[in-house]
């Protein structure tokens, strides 16, 4: 066949094709899809649950402190790096890169924060069981903010002194202690804190688990904010006219999310998200050291001293439900991640826990194909979406942007 030839017969195709991916036109909504498309509205968000493990969750002064704490960069070895460094307000409270950078470069990308109050497990792999738990993890992480618990104390009672004492309590004497000691350090750091008697790493330990809480009172306060696709929802539940909120080819990606795509099995509820954790096929990357996500983390969040059950936690003999009955994590776990909030994701590039896909056209891409998971056993199946209904979807997705402001 001559080039012509096959020119010709690829654009016949190609008109013939385009024709054939032409959506049906939209039914109206089944009474069953209204109420699913309802529960994905923000006017369905629960008010925030109780944090029964942090006693100043909803104080203002904790918060205040927590604000000031999470974007104070004197927390970190290079005074450098503050929460805020890789959880930018202004970019959803995430830093747009695949991998964060502190002190050093993570192994996993940074998540946006909006309405992680509502999530029973923290990190992608959910290894804390609290906001506040969650906080000390990076700032003794080597690659973070590169700290420790002694120092973090020394610097609250050179700078926050009398906020802290407001909120918790004197502080108690740090004379004594060394300018650096964690059991999590190396080398020195690690032996001065072994060479602490038990009441000097107990009362770290207190200072270092409420500087925690003031910054989770903080993140409780930054919530999702409306966007267009909420808008669509309010007056449909409304049985208002919905036409014009979003274009014809958005309406067809949301038919798409609750239906064919099947999208709303793990990214459900009104942050489009389960809290759970799902193995979908995402690649390893290369050069890391291995990842095998909530199979690991199970372990680590019952083994935390931090955590709602230990001593540093505020909670009643009747809490922590959630990880009282945790059970052990089985072979579908492995590589199981938590699905993040999709609300604004369509201008947070790049996505997934390791930053392996760098647009959302990919990202639809790879759950239209389902690979093979490189560990454990992926949980989707090929969805077969022809190009017309992919970009519908991808359409749908940038109506979850805020309509103003962040997040
Ligand atoms: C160097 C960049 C960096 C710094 C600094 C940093 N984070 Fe993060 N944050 C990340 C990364 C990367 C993850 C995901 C890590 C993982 O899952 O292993 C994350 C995850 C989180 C999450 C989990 C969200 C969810 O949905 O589960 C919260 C909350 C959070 N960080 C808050 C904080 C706070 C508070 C601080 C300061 C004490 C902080 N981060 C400092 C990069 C950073
Ligand atoms: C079986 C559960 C499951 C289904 C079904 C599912 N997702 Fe996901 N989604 C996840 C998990 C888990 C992640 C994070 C995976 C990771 O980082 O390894 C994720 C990540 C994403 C991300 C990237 C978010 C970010 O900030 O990095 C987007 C976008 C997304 N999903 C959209 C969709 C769409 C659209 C559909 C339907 C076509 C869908 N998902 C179906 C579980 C699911």
């Amino acid at each position: 066949m001559r080039t012509s030839t096959v020119i010709v017969a690829a654009l016949v195709i190609g008109s013939a094709a385009a024709a054939w991916w032409t959506l049906a036109k939209p039914q109206p909504w089944t009474e069953e899809e209204t109420r699913l498309v309802q529960s994905l509205g923000l006017a369905s968000l629960p008010p925030l649950p109780a944090d029964p493990s942090n006693a100043v969750a909803v104080d203002p002064d904790a918060a205040s402190l927590g604000k000031a704490l999470f974007f104070d960069t004197r927390l970190s070895a290079n005074n450098k790096v503050a929460c805020g460094t890789c959880h930018l307000p202004d970019r959803q409270f995430q830093d747009d890169l695949p991998r964060a950078k502190g002190v050093g470069e993570t192994a996993r990308r940074t998540m946006p924060i909006a309405g992680t109050a509502y999530s029973p497990w923290v990190f992608w792999d959910g290894r804390k069981d609290s906001q506040w738990a969650q906080a000390l993890g990076p700032l003794e992480s080597a690659v973070e903010h590169g700290t420790d618990r002694a120092y973090i104390a020394h610097l609250i009672e050179a700078h926050y002194a009398d906020q802290y004492a407001a909120l918790f309590g004197p502080l108690p004497t740090l004379d004594a202690v060394p300018d650096h000691a964690s059991p999590n350090g190396l080398g020195a750091v690690l032996e001065d804190w072994l060479a602490l008697d038990e009441s000097q790493k107990d009362a770290i330990n207190r200072v270092f688990a409420d500087v925690g809480k003031a910054i989770a009172a903080y993140e409780r306060t930054i919530t999702p904010q409306p966007s267009r696709f909420d808008a669509y929802v309010d007056h449909l539940a409304a049985g208002e006219d919905t036409s014009g909120i979003l274009s014809d080819q958005e309406e067809d990606g949301l038919r798409l999310f609750v239906g064919k795509g099947e999208c709303t099995k793990c990214h459900n509820g009104p942050l489009l998200t389960d809290n759970f954790f799902h193995n979908t096929g995402v690649t390893a990357v290369p050069g890391l050291p291995g990842d095998l996500g909530r199979s690991v983390a199970v372990e680590q969040v019952l083994a935390d001293p931090f955590n709602c059950l230990g001593p540093y936690s505020d909670a009643g003999p009747g809490d922590c439900a959630e990880l009282r009955y945790l059970g052990q994590a089985g072979h579908e776990m492995i590589r199981a991640y938590k699905p993040p909030s999709l609300r604004g994701v369509a201008s947070r590039p790049p996505y997934m826990h390791a930053g392996q896909i760098a647009t959302l056209g990919e990202v639809l891409v790879h759950y239209n194909t389902a690979p093979a998971a490189p560990d454990g056993h992926s949980e989707l199946a090929p969805l077969n979406l022809n190009p017309t209904e992919l970009a519908a979807l991808e359409a749908f997705l940038g109506a979850l942007d805020p309509i103003e402001g962040q997040p």
